[in-house]
């Protein structure tokens, strides 16, 4: 008999295929690849337009191949990507005609979106467009907090004649191309709305015109997924470098929600960052997204010749290792029914159309791991990474336990699982319970 899981509040878009395939590959890629030290460079270090040209004038990814990314991506058992068309920077990789700031004017030469969408395309993985609503190139974007122009009196004089509604057009056409030139969009992620500051007024749904924006994207893709960005919450919340408690609420009801993490501190490609995380970190934000109903997106920075690089291929091999023999885990699955009791450093996953339970421990410990209520509920155990069958004690009222311990009056329907001494090779071992 399979239990019943939580179920989501239904929302506008199409999130089944999202919530059965949990884990993909975010992509911040743009002319901040050059300055190689954050995607917010250009805010960060309150850099003008002209000085930044630099990194257009010389943006030049010789070595792009989008199908060795796409790859990578699939092998490590991602099943979906999002890819940054255009960052606060405000420069475009598509080849729009709305405005010069392109890949196509660059060195580049041509529509870096296309090609990518085609390999991930052929590795079977769904297409996601972030956009950012920020835009610090635009000259009728207006400065607030974020923009690097902040501390310029004279620029920010000038905000008289810049007009907010033009750039909506602006965004708007944007939206359009990019959901009519590439075929089926699964996902649109929006970035994000700024809250207003002493000096700046922020921006939000009314400036994004975010209400016009939703129908418009609804009319050219039905099913797609929208995050919640743009100051109205549509298919997706998105939490970001942090690793809730639990599952996502929106007013006490659970929710479709999405946690997008780093390898290291930076979105986008940081040569001197140095706070990677480890393969077995990365496996266990998994996991543990997983176990609470989520999905994650976690996210390379592409360097300015266009390769992903070492330090990230590196944890993408890692985790597609134990993707391949551990995904069963992943894939399909959700937070346990809360009548499982989940032991300690472990989480537990449920795959409610298999009716298995997926013990993933996250700390090896000595022989026994003991699940309370579990006794009769459990039909057979084995550990996933080799098939080898988890032996399962279910002691009977007052049965000795090891030497001269007795079970007297232990807790009933405890079911204990044998486990071999030494910890199985893989990031983190996983047993599948198949239950009644
Ligand atoms: C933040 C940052 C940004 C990054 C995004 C990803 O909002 O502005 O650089 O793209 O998070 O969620």
């Amino acid at each position: 008999m399979a239990y019943d899981v939580i179920k989501p509040q239904a929302t506008p878009g199409n999130t089944d295929w999202f919530m059965q395939d949990r884990f993909g590959l975010f992509i911040h890629w743009g002319l901040y690849a050059l300055a190689a030290r954050h995607e917010w460079v250009k805010s960060k270090e309150k850099i003008d337009t002209e000085t930044y040209q630099k990194y257009f004038k010389y943006f030049d990814p010789d070595l792009y191949d989008p199908e060795t990314w796409a790859k990578a991506a699939g092998d490590a058992g991602m099943k979906y990507f999002v890819v940054t068309t255009k960052h606060h920077e405000g420069f475009c990789l598509w080849d729009t005609k709305l405005t010069d700031y392109k890949a196509t004017n660059t060195p580049a030469g041509k529509d870096l979106i296309k090609p990518m969408v085609e390999a991930f395309r052929k590795h079977n993985m769904k297409v996601g467009f972030y956009h950012s609503l920020l835009d610090w190139y635009h000259k009728d974007y207006t400065v607030d907090r974020h923009h690097p122009m902040r501390d310029n009196k004279e620029y920010i004089a000038r905000d008289s004649e810049r007009k907010l509604e033009r750039y909506a057009r602006y965004l708007h056409g944007q939206t359009r191309e990019l959901l009519t030139q590439y075929g089926k969009i699964d996902i649109i992620w929006y970035d994000f709305s700024v809250a207003e500051s002493e000096n700046f007024a922020g921006k939000g749904k009314d400036v994004w015109q975010s209400e016009k924006l939703i129908k418009l994207i609804r009319e050219i893709q039905p099913g797609i997924i929208i995050n919640d960005r743009l100051q109205i919450d549509q298919d997706l919340k998105t939490p970001e470098q942090y690793m809730p408690r639990e599952w996502i609420k929106v007013n006490g009801k659970p929710v479709v929600w999405e946690a997008c993490q780093t390898f290291s501190g930076s979105w986008g490609y940081h040569r001197d960052e140095e706070s990677w995380k480890s393969v077995d970190m990365l496996v266990k934000m998994l996991i543990d997204t997983v176990s609470k109903g989520g999905n994650l997106l976690l996210n390379v920075g592409p360097t300015g010749r266009g390769e992903i690089d070492a330090r990230a291929l590196e944890r993408l091999k890692g985790i597609g290792e134990w993707m391949s023999r551990h995904n069963r885990s992943i894939y399909n699955c959700t937070q346990a029914p809360s009548e499982f009791k989940c032991p300690e450093d472990c989480r537990y996953t449920y795959n409610p159309g298999t009716n298995r339970l997926y013990l993933n421990v996250f700390s090896w410990p000595f022989k026994h791991i003991h699940l309370e209520g579990m006794a009769d509920k459990v039909e057979y155990a084995r550990l996933l990474n080799d098939a080898s069958e988890v032996k399962m004690i279910k002691y009977k009222k007052d049965e000795a336990l090891g030497h001269g311990y007795s079970q007297k009056g232990s807790i009933p329907n405890l079911l204990t699982l044998e486990i071999p001494v030494k910890k199985p090779d893989a990031a983190v071992p996983v047993i599948e319970l198949y239950l009644k």
